[in-house]
């Protein structure tokens, strides 16, 4: 996730910029910059990699000079890693230069726009449009220019802005993405955390979505989205500065569960417009997919299981068969694919060897492929011939929360461009979808709510050494995701089985007190689902069911219950995920493990 740090004051910007970037640096990011004002010009100075080498290359920030400055740490979104798309950016005039975090989601027609106007952009970034912007809207006063670029900006954003013509002002701006103001005797300073701020004060203001700053040495100014001036109450930085980096929270698994949210609003909101999917720079064409008639979807772990969903979802939308494969089997298993083969691999690092494999197995077929990947310019994403990146940013924790969940995200906004290029639905059913697939990302907070139950549920699992997830269609694809989540954080062994399987073997485990965890969202065959219950409980196992709110038919049936709201069927799995996600890491708090780095796993699966 990016990291933005500003300074005005009476010392040296550059000290302070690069001690708050490296303070930030836990956030992740793959290239970092700054910009000192100072003589009347900017001194900009980047980097691809660490922010030591930024260190290195300007002598601890000692030959930048200057009082006022910007900085930043970039993970790469719009564009791959490199020196003209890392930040700061700035305005073909000279006067302005800007940091940013957050996407800016109209970006693609604000650029034409300005292209049109004959200005000249340098890299693929969405941020390079606000120094444009903000070069053509100036009339001498900075407030009125600011009111009406901030008001063309839709998406989310964090701004830095430093302007030649205001040496000593730095300007803050806020609209969904994170910014704290750090107000002292001699500096003012922005930073994304209260990591990059605590060692030079305590005193801090939160900006709320839509309101701007000016910082000058000597104080502060706010303002509200018109642009008329408010008060801020200051507040004291009181609690422990090493946990601002989890956000307060223990670990960074919980941090990145309750940032699924906003990871899944981003990965959708800007790709659906008017009713319809768009993915940017698409090169599979509606035509080209006429002609394909069959899809394999490929990947490893948790990215497998969303692929699973994915599946369901797209068999049931744009009724192209689809074939779900792990990439360690189909890399050597000699895979039937030809032209008129799709093969989408989806893996979050972007790095997995058997994936990366399995798609140039694929590509060497003549297959087209897709990749869905959340890392930019990763290995995974140059070789394939299409990207949808999920924005979930950078996942720390080994277990993926986020990372699954925006593949999965992505996976509807696939299905449902498949399903109007090839005509299966109706218009008005797939806007209809859209509508609902915009509404995952608050009914994720109202499942979020239940972390307190879940995690008094997760008690009585502590010594527990074997269990079992059932379901059946996309409650099986989920179970497969929240066995897998369970078993790796609190070496829990877990099973998934499709509910309708049970009685074909795996019934024989099932004695006394054994937990058999039912999943049963899926409207058309919660009764069945039901059916297979009754069958374990009949043999003494524990049941704990998770179904939609209002379903409570399995409460008779049921040891405990875990309810989501109700959503279309085809989306469950953003929701019925979230207890298990929540559930597992407690179970693992619980037993004492390390939860963020389970014992003999990677993040990234480099070789095979
Ligand atoms: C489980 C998990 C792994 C990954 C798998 C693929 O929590 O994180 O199963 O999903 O190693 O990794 P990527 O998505 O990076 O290819």
């Amino acid at each position: 996730m990016c990291g933005i740090v500003g300074f005005t004051g009476k010392n040296n910007a550059a000290a302070f910029l690069l001690d708050g970037l490296q303070k930030l640096e836990y956030r992740g990011y793959d290239s970092a910059g700054i910009a000192v004002l100072g003589d009347g010009n900017f001194d900009i100075q980047k980097t691809v990699g660490r922010i030591k080498s930024l260190k290195d290359k300007t002598e601890n920030g000692n030959t930048v000079i200057g009082n006022i400055g910007i900085g930043h740490t970039r993970w790469a979104t719009h564009g791959v890693p490199s020196i003209e798309n890392a930040h700061p950016h700035s305005s073909e005039n000279g006067l302005f230069a800007v940091v940013h975090n957050g996407i800016i989601e109209n970006y693609v027609a604000l650029k034409e726009e300005l292209k049109s106007e004959g200005v000249k952009f340098v890299s693929e970034t969405d941020t390079e449009v606000v120094p444009h912007l903000l070069a053509k809207y100036y009339n001498g006063d900075i407030k009125s220019t600011l009111k009406k670029v901030l008001s063309m900006l839709e998406g989310s954003f964090a701004l830095g802005i430093i302007c030649k013509d205001y040496p000593d002002t730095l300007i803050a701006a806020k609209k969904f993405s994170p910014l704290i103001i750090g107000l002292s005797k001699n500096s003012n300073i922005i930073a994304s955390d209260v990591t990059a701020i605590a060692s030079v004060t305590k005193d801090i203001v939160y900006l709320e979505d839509g309101e701007f700053a000016f910082l000058t040495p000597n104080g502060a100014t706010f303002f509200d989205s018109d642009a008329n001036e408010i008060n801020k109450s200051i507040s004291k930085i009181t609690w422990d500065v090493s946990a601002a980096e989890k956000g307060g929270f223990e670990h960074f698994m919980m941090k990145e569960i309750f940032e699924q949210p906003k990871s899944v609003s981003q990965t959708v909101n800007g790709r659906i417009k008017n009713g319809n999917v768009v993915f940017e720079d698409f090169k599979l064409t509606a035509e080209k997919l006429t002609l394909i008639n069959k899809i394999f979807i490929v990947a490893c772990g948790s990215a497998y299981h969303a692929g699973m969903v994915g599946k369901y979802v797209i068999e049931d939308m744009a009724r192209i068969p689809c074939d779900v494969e792990l990439a360690s089997e189909f890399r050597y298993r000699n895979p039937i694919v030809d032209e008129k083969t799709l093969t989408i691999v989806i893996s979050q690092s972007g790095e997995t060897a058997d994936t990366l494999a399995a798609l140039n197995e694929a590509k060497r077929l003549g297959s087209h492929t897709i990749s869905v990947v959340n890392v930019v310019g990763s290995s995974i994403a140059k070789a394939s011939d299409d990207v949808i990146y999920t924005w979930a940013g950078p996942e720390i924790a080994v277990a993926t929360t986020k990372g699954y969940s925006t593949q999965v995200a992505v996976m509807y906004l696939f299905a449902a461009w498949c399903a109007k290029a090839l005509g299966t639905m109706k218009d008005s059913e797939i806007a209809d979808f859209l509508q609902e697939v915009k509404s995952i990302p608050e009914k994720i907070e109202e499942v979020l709510l239940q972390k307190d139950k879940l995690k008094e549920m997760a008690k009585k699992q502590v010594n527990t050494s074997s269990l079992f997830f059932i379901g059946r269609n996309l409650d099986y694809a989920i179970s497969l995701e929240a066995s897998l989540k369970l078993k790796e954080i609190s070496y829990i062994h877990s099973e998934a089985y499709a509910a309708g399987e049970l009685k074909h073997g795996t019934i024989s485990l099932i004695e006394d007190g054994v937990t058999v965890i039912a999943l049963s969202c899926y409207k058309d065959l919660t009764d069945k689902t039901l059916s297979n219950i009754k069958e374990v409980k009949a043999r003494g196992a524990f049941v704990i069911t998770c179904t939609q709110n209002g379903d409570t038919d399995f409460e008779k049936e049921s040891d405990e219950m875990i309810y989501i709201p109700k959503i279309d069927k085809r989306l469950i799995a953003s929701l019925e995920v979230i207890p298990f996600q929540i559930y597992s890491y407690y179970v693992s708090y619980h037993k004492g493990l390390d939860i963020d780095k389970p014992r003999n796993l990677a993040k990234s699966v480099t070789v095979e």
